[in-house]
């Protein structure tokens, strides 16, 4: 299969030294990324700002905010694209205005920063993108974990939703480790019990693979 992944988070600048970003590092996306080399696919991972590095085979695309991650993705999600998954931790908001020198501290106790809203990516991959093939993204809780897992299978017109609950400390983001619940299309659910990313990276690969044999 030839497989798009996104992963890492994004940056929205508030000034040349200061941005909003969502919580990341990328591990998730990566093993994902490295699993499906590992298994013979070729991959197109476009990440945001990480400390990792990506394997040699796969054609990394690097961007900073929502809206570059958007460009690389319309870019390179095509027909030929097999499989698109979508692992990034993207920003909903960023500042309507970035200052172009450093905000000065001010007497003020408050300051307000006023956000609009990022497009949304997954969102327009069916769409706008027009992408035909096998779409999976992934959702990010704090609660109601099958709620609002299901809510976005259905209004981003996924396959298959990876789900994961982000408030335990020992899985989630930047650990080593993760726990999973997969949502599908048809209603069914699975869960994936706490291991390392890396192995959870290469079963999620035969699941995308057998899903995308079923497909076709
Ligand atoms: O990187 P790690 O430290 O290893 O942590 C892994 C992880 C917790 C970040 C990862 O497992 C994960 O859950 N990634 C998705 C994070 C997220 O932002 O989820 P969400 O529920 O806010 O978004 C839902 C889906 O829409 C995701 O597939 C997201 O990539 C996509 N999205 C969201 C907003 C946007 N503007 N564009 C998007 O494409």
């Amino acid at each position: 299969m030839k497989i798009l992944i996104t992963a890492g988070p994004t940056r929205e600048a508030i000034d040349p030294v200061r941005y909003i970003s969502n919580r990341s590092s990328g591990k998730m996306g990566y093993a994902i990324a490295e699993a499906a080399v590992a298994a013979g696919h070729e991959v197109i991972l476009i990440s945001g700002p990480v400390a990792l590095s990506a394997p040699e085979q796969a054609h990394l695309t690097q961007v900073t905010t929502a809206e570059e991650m958007y460009a690389a993705v319309a870019n390179q999600i095509g027909e030929q694209v097999d499989l698109a998954v979508f692992c990034a931790a993207v920003a909903d908001y960023r500042p309507v205005e970035a200052a172009e020198q450093k905000i000065k501290k001010s007497h003020a106790e408050q300051m307000t920063l006023v956000l609009e809203k990022t497009r949304d990516i997954l969102a327009n991959v069916r769409g706008k993108m027009n992408f035909p093939g096998l779409l999976v993204g992934f959702a990010a809780e704090t609660n109601d974990l099958e709620k609002h897992a299901r809510d976005k299978l259905s209004k981003k017109k996924c396959d298959l939703i990876v789900a994961n609950l982000v408030n335990d400390p020992e899985t989630g983001f930047d650990v080593d480790e993760n726990e999973l619940q997969l949502f599908y299309a048809d209603g069914q659910s699975e869960k994936m019990p706490r291991q390392t990313k890396t192995l959870l990276a290469e079963k999620l690969i035969e699941i995308f693979a057998k899903l995308g044999e079923a497909r076709s």
